[in-house]
């Protein structure tokens, strides 16, 4: 057994939506564990700043295109990553959006958007990536699922759906997987401040009654997720798969709303 178990040296991990927020967090953890890159991102000049950060610690970085809604841009997406450095060890699905509007105003669209891009997409990455992980008889899979993979919030009903669908393909995929060395769990972030829910901490009073109701009284920030990426990319979770890990100051000991509309 290595003698630091959350060393990820020589480990190649995919995040996907690295362009900003959570993805670039979740990256830089990794890479500050050892853990060469790939990034993903709809724009590839988006990614320039983040590559060139990752490169300055010292670790790899591969900028790659990919549109989640799109299967084409999934299915070319893995085998360059795998192409480039011979090996992914970890995907990170993280890439995802959100769609706040009262349940009686969600278009089809919009139902399409959240779901096509937080569900199927996160579950096509993960097949683009399997029969490699398969065949080396190893890999991490950690998707990206919320406080609302567990709890309802009002105002966000696809993003509640999408999250929730998240936390059962996480056990599905663990189920069907872990015969191959593959663990898949989820991990669940509460409430980080990024351009996604950005016009929601415009409004101070929702601010107050967000931390109010966030038993440790603040929103995640950027290194709070650093333990658990790391703790779910390397061997010290080597026996843990289908597990939802949520990191949320303890907000889901309770319950909050979604949008700055009262009830
Ligand atoms: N912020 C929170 O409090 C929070 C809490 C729990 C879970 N989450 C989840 O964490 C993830 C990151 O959230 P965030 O807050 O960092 O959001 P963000 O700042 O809006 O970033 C979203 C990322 O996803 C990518 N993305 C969006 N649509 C895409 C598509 N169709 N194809 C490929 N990439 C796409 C974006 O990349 P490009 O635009 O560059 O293509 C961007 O890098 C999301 O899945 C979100 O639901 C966030």
């Amino acid at each position: 057994m290595q003698d630091n178990q959350f060393d990820l040296t020589g480990k190649v991990a995919v995040v996907t939506g690295a362009s900003r927020g959570l993805g670039q967090y979740l990256g830089r953890a990794l890479a500050r564990a050892g853990a060469d890159l790939v990034i993903t991102s709809r724009k590839l000049g988006d990614l320039t700043p983040f590559k060139e950060e990752i490169e300055a610690l010292g670790r790899r970085a591969l900028p790659l295109e990919l549109d989640l809604r799109d299967e084409a841009s999934i299915r070319a997406m893995a085998p360059k990553a795998i192409k480039h450095y011979g090996k992914i060890d970890v995907l990170v699905n993280n890439a995802g959006c959100n769609v706040r509007k009262p349940a009686v105003d969600i278009t089809w669209e919009d139902w399409n958007l959240v779901l096509d891009t937080n569900l199927r997409g996160s579950f096509f990455v993960a097949q683009a990536f399997a029969p490699h992980m398969i065949a080396n008889g190893y890999g991490r899979v950690i998707n990206i699922g919320s406080v609302t993979s567990v709890f309802g919030y009002a105002g966000i009903g696809p993003y509640c759906a999408s999250r929730g669908g998240i936390k059962q393909l996480t056990m599905s995929l663990a189920d069907e997987w872990g015969v191959h060395g593959i663990t898949v769990n989820c991990l669940a972030p509460g409430w980080f401040k990024t351009k996604q829910n950005a016009v929601l901490y415009e409004n101070p009073e929702w601010v107050e009654y967000l931390k109010d109701r966030i038993p440790l009284k603040r929103p995640g920030q950027p290194n709070d997720l650093n333990g658990a990426i790391v703790f779910l990319a390397s061997d010290a979770s080597a026996y843990i798969t289908g597990q939802t890990l949520l990191v949320d100051g303890g907000i889901s000991t309770g319950a909050i709303r979604a949008t700055t509309a009262k009830k």
